[in-house]
């Protein structure tokens, strides 16, 4: 975003691969920022409004086998481009902090390296669904491809949503998504916190604290 809005808000994102936790602390970091006095808004992609939970729910039902590609990169910007519209700008600009599990990173991660479209027509369409949005902090949960596995197979045992369309890639997919997740925190060292999501969500979450407040100078905590 343009240094004059950025002012206003903060917008934080997380990210990782499934199973990483960062939904746990997402939770846990909007609970501490709001006993902190901050106006936080928590929003999620695919997802985040009435018109982009309608899109998820095609991007994740697992009968929809036939999406090619190219559609399912367009559907992840469009609920994005929705998101960004009616609730990410106009909180920024109200000047609050939010929070968003999930945003571009992810369809690099995803769609540039996952399902090989490469980075280039990822940039394209960042500049029209996201006109220069980016977030002015990153957390990356990083956790290796046997934890995701283990914690997306749980996962799948205990809850109603078990085996969406995206948990059905194999682990050379979901290898060359944490490959594209590091290289990206590697190039943008600045924007990007990686945090090991291994540990103990308590852990976890104060390690995400402790990097949160050392690297937002302007976070009065
Ligand atoms: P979630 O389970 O973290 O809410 O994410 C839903 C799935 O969508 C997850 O498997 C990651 C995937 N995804 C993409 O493939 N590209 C994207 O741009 C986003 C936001 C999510």
């Amino acid at each position: 975003m343009s240094t004059t809005e950025r002012r206003r808000g903060l917008f934080l994102t997380f990210e990782g691969m499934d199973g990483c936790g960062k939904t746990t602390q997402m939770r846990l970091l909007a609970e501490r920022l709001r006993r902190a006095g901050y106006d936080v808004v928590e929003t999620v992609e695919p997802g985040g409004t009435a018109v982009g939970q309608q899109i998820r729910r095609i991007l994740l039902d697992s009968t929809n086998r036939e999406i090619c590609p190219t559609a399912e990169l367009l559907l992840y910007f469009a609920s994005r481009a929705q998101n960004i519209e009616q609730v990410i700008l106009p909180s920024l600009r109200a000047g609050k902090l939010v929070l968003s599990d999930r945003f571009t990173d992810s369809t690099l991660a995803y769609q540039g390296a996952g399902r090989r479209l490469g980075e280039e027509v990822v940039r394209q369409l960042e500049q029209i669904a996201c006109g220069g949005l980016k977030p002015d902090l990153t957390v990356l949960l990083d956790i290796d491809l046997e934890t995701s596995l283990a914690r997306a197979r749980a996962r799948n045992l205990t809850e109603p949503r078990a085996g969406t369309r995206m948990d059905e890639q194999g682990a050379e997919f979901y290898q060359r998504v944490r490959e594209a997740y590091r290289r990206l925190a590697e190039r943008e060292p600045e924007r990007f916190v990686v945090v090991d999501g291994r540990g103990e969500p308590e852990d976890v979450a104060e390690a995400v604290w402790a990097a949160l407040t050392a690297r937002l100078p302007e976070l009065h905590v």
